[in-house]
């Protein structure tokens, strides 16, 4: 079969952007420090939020018209929005015009409800799960997520794996003097289970606005000190933020994501939809394009891909955290997705 026609999506810095993130609501059942409050946080209303039929019309242009070949679900908590192996099933079914495959579909998740419905995501046709998990400890894990929930989500892990996710990524916020003694229990924690444990360092995108740069553990001191016990070695990637080693003795692979000390704004290929259809081409953008007015305006097709088009001939070269010109964005990171 000859492929489809598409156009792929340029920007300015001649970048291909092709990973989409969409955020499926902004609610969360945890209060992670890193970003939520404790409380007081307003939640968008109901019918601020996109359809499972508005998601997917824009899910399909992206992918059918400019190529996309990678979505993630994220939140918010995208397990608190209700029926999601619908939606799942509706967008795993879309493929990708170069390569004729289905798109690879994944989603971010605290793991909290997993163990009610992995099996049926798993069904639905989600590919990969990566699964936040900041700490083995569960009275550090209970300060972190303000929740005491650790046996849940290693639980909700467990029953990922038993309904065939196999490459489970468990993400770990480190924050300085909070987790970070526990870098190298994680690598062997990921050793003995198979799972690949992906360091992020910690953004100002804390809706508290407690992040300082003393509190980041930069990228290359996390890598040192699992190297310094299990010998690690670089692997060549492409354009994903993560940086990955695999152990040289072979049992598996870490990643880190250098957000802070090496942003990986270079060869960013990703773009974001807010829960409520407002469209952004980087985590830190201050602008935003709303998708949602264009859905329910009754804009047809053409208008959405122009107006992507036009949003994605702004995406920038990249932010600067830690620089004095740096602005903070005025949402937090579970208003955006991440
Ligand atoms: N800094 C770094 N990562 C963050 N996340 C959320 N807030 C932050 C932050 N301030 C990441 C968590 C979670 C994912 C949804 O977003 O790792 O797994
Ligand atoms: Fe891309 Fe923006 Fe993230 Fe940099 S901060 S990697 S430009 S999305």
């Amino acid at each position: 079969m000859t492929p489809k026609s598409f156009v792929p999506l340029i920007d300015p810095f001649d970048r291909r952007v092709r990973d989409l993130r969409i955020s499926i609501t902004d609610r969360c059942n945890f209060r992670c420090t890193y970003c939520m409050p404790e409380e007081g946080l307003k939640w968008l209303d109901r019918a601020e939020i996109l359809s499972f039929e508005e998601i997917t019309r824009l899910a399909r242009i992206f992918v059918e018209n400019f190529d996309f070949d990678g979505i993630r679900l994220t939140g918010g908590e995208p397990t608190v929005r209700a029926d999601l192996p619908l939606l799942v099933e509706k967008l795993s079914g879309l493929i990708v015009p170069s390569t004729d495959k289905p798109v690879d579909l994944a989603m971010t998740t605290n793991g909290s409800a997993l163990r009610l419905i992995a099996k049926d995501l798993k069904e639905a046709g989600l590919t990969r799960l990566n699964i936040s998990l900041d700490s083995l400890d569960p009275q550090i894990f209970h300060q972190m997520t303000r929740r005491n929930h650790l046996d849940k989500v290693m639980d909700g892990i467990n029953a990922a794996r038993e309904v065939g996710f196999h490459h489970v990524k468990l993400n770990i916020v480190m924050i300085r003097g909070t987790n970070d003694h526990e870098i190298v229990d994680f690598a062997t924690f990921g050793r003995e289970n198979g799972m690949q444990p992906r360091f992020i360092e910690f953004m100002p995108l804390d809706a508290d606005g407690a992040w300082t740069m003393e509190k980041v553990v930069p990228a290359d001191e996390i890598v040192e000190r699992i190297n310094d016990v299990y010998p690690l070695e670089p692997i060549l990637h492409g354009p994903e933020p993560a940086q990955r080693f695999a152990y040289k003795d072979g049992m598996g692979e870490v990643g880190v994501i250098p957000s802070v000390t090496k942003p990986f704004c270079g060869n960013c290929d990703r773009v974001r939809l807010t829960a409520e259809g407002k469209f952004m081409t980087c985590l830190f953008a201050i602008d935003d394009f709303d998708l949602r007015k264009t859905l329910r305006s009754g804009g047809s097709d053409r208008d959405l891909i122009r107006q992507i088009q036009a949003a994605v001939g702004t995406k920038w070269a990249g932010h600067s955290i830690g620089n004095v010109n740096f602005i903070r964005p005025p949402r937090s990171m579970s208003q955006i997705g991440g």
